[in-house]
C-alpha cells in the first residue's frame, strides 16, 4: 500500500493512541501463566501484539477480545499447553524473545518463527542466557529464528547482560519465575522496566537495585484487571509534527509517563499539549541512546530542522531492529533532499535544513513509515510513501489519526 501525504500548514486537536505495544505483550503473557481471569482494557490494537495473542491461544490458553478490551482466562505457572503447530511471532520481536523465557520452561517442544524481517534478527542474546539456566534452545544457523525450544527444568543464573535490551531482561525475568531461587539480570545501563512493574502488579518478587533487578522463582501469580496506557512510541510522531509545523496545537490524551520510556519529552519538551517551537537539537548518546531507542528514526526527520542539527552515537542496537534503522532513515533523509552522515553507530543530521517532497520506502517497518509520513507534512509538495502499511505493526489508525489532525 501507498500513502499520499500534502504538506500541512499545522497540526491541531485533540488524539487518543493505541494501548502501549511493550506493556500489551507483558499483560498477555503474564496474564496467561497467572492463575484466573486478566482483564486488559486498552490492549493495543497493532499487529504485534495480536501476534503474542495469537501464541498464547495456540499455548491453550483463552483470550476473547471485544475491541479493545481483553479478557485471558491464565492457567496459572504449570497450566500451558503443547501447540498442536509452530508459533507464529509475525514482525514482532518483543513476542519471540519474550516468549522464549516462557517456553524454555515448559514440559514441551515448541518452535517460534516470524516473517522475513524477524527471520533476520539476531537471538544469540536470548540462547546464551536461556542456556546457561538449563534450557535447550536451537536456532537457524545457531542465532536466527526459528527457534526450536525443547523446555524443561531451568535453574537460576546472575546474568550480566551486554546490551541494554529490555527484551532480553524480559526473558531472563520470565524464565526467572521458574526456576527455583532467585535469578537476576544486570544491564549496561538500564532498559524500560514495564517489565519489573506488571510482573509486580501480578504478584511477582521483584527487586531493583541500580542496574540489577532480580525475581524469585515460582512465585504465585494472579490474574487481575489493568488499563493499558497509550503509547508515547506511538505519540512521538504526533509530537514531532506539532513541533515541527507552525501554528500547531495539539493535546494527545492518556500517554503513558513511565520514566524509562519519557526520555523523549525531556529530550524536547515539556508538556504534551504539544506547539509548534524552534528546536534546539544536541546530542543523543549513552544512556540516553538506550531510553529513546524506538523515537530515533522520528528525531532524526526533526533533527533536520533544529537549529544545531541532531547527532546520534552508542546506537548499534538500531541496525538490528524491524530494518537497520540507521540506513533506512539516512536512505529517506536523502530522498528528502536532506543531508544526513550515516555513522557505523548512529547518524548525524545538520540542522536548519529544508525538507523536500519525494518517494520514501517503509522497508516494511512501521517506525519507518510513520517517520517519513511527518517528515512529509513539512515539505514542499506531495510525497508518497511506499509500504504505508507497515504503520499497523504498532498503530493500525495511523493514517487516519493523521488525515484528522492536518490543516
Ligand atoms: C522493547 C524493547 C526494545 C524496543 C522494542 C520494544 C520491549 O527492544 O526497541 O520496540 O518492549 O521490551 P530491545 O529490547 O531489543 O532494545
Amino acid at each position: 500500500m501507498q500513502k499520499r501525504i500534502s504538506p500541512a500548514a499545522s497540526v491541531s486537536g485533540s488524539i487518543t493512541l493505541p494501548g502501549d505495544k511493550s506493556i500489551s505483550h507483558r499483560y498477555a503473557m503474564i496474564a496467561a501463566i497467572s492463575e484466573g481471569e486478566t482483564l486488559i482494557h486498552n490492549y493495543s490494537t497493532g499487529a504485534d501484539c495480536h501476534s503474542t495473542l495469537g501464541c498464547v491461544r495456540a499455548l491453550g490458553i483463552e483470550a476473547e477480545e471485544r475491541g479493545t478490551d481483553v479478557r485471558i482466562r491464565g492457567r496459572g505457572l504449570d497450566g500451558l499447553r503443547a501447540p498442536a503447530g509452530d508459533l507464529d511471532a509475525g514482525n514482532s520481536g518483543s513476542t519471540i524473545r519474550m516468549l522464549s523465557g516462557i517456553l524454555a520452561a515448559q514440559p514441551f517442544r515448541s518452535r517460534l518463527f516470524g516473517d522475513e524481517s524477524l527471520s533476520r534478527r539476531p537471538m544469540q542474546r536470548i540462547m546464551q542466557p536461556l542456556a546457561a539456566m538449563g534450557a535447550k534452545i536451537a536456532g537457524r544457523d545457531g542465532k536466527f529464528p526459528p527457534l526450536e525450544i525443547e523446555g524443561g527444568p531451568l535453574h537460576p543464573i546472575d546474568y550480566v547482560s551486554p546490551v541494554a535490551s529490555a527484551q532480553v531482561k524480559t526473558c531472563v525475568l520470565f524464565a526467572g519465575l521458574f526456576a527455583g531461587g532467585t535469578t537476576s539480570v544486570t544491564e549496561p545501563v538500564r532498559s524500560r522496566d514495564h517489565s519489573e512493574i506488571a510482573l509486580r502488579e501480578f504478584g511477582a518478587d521483584v527487586r531493583v537495585e541500580r542496574e540489577k533487578v532480580s525475581i524469585a522463582g515460582r512465585p504465585r501469580l494472579t490474574g487481575r484487571e489493568l488499563t493499558v496506557p497509550a503509547d508515547l512510541s506511538s505519540a512521538a510522531f504526533f509530537i514531532a509534527a506539532a513541533l515541527m509545523l507552525p501554528g500547531s496545537s495539539l493535546s494527545i490524551r492518556g500517554v503513558g509517563l513511565n520514566p524509562t520510556r519519557s526520555a523523549l519529552l525531556d529530550f524536547l519538551v515539556g508538556e504534551i499539549l504539544v506547539r509548534h517551537s524552534l528546536l534546539a537539537g544536541g546530542v543523543i548518546e549513552k544512556g540516553l541512546t538506550a531510553a529513546l531507542i524506538d523515537e530515533i528514526p522520528v528525531l532524526a526527520v526533526l533533527g533536520a530542522v533544529t537549529r544545531d542539527g541532531l547527532t546520534v552515537r552508542d546506537a548499534a542496537e538500531l541496525r538490528i531492529k524491524e530494518t537497520d534503522r540507521i540506513r533506512t532513515v539516512a536512505e529517506n533523509l536523502r530522498r528528502m533532499g536532506v543531508d544526513a552522515e550515516e555513522l557505523p553507530d548512529g547518524l548525524a543530521v545538520p540542522g536548519l535544513q529544508r525538507l523536500h517532497a519525494g518517494e520514501f520506502d517503509s522497508y516494511g517497518d512501521h517506525r519507518i513509515a510513520m517517520a517519513f509520513a511527518v517528515g512529509a507534512l513539512a515539505a514542499r509538495g506531495d510525497s508518497v510513501i511506499h509500504g504505508a502499511d507497515a504503520a499497523s505493526v504498532s498503530f493500525p489508525g495511523f493514517w487516519d489519526t493523521l488525515a484528522g489532525i492536518t490543516d
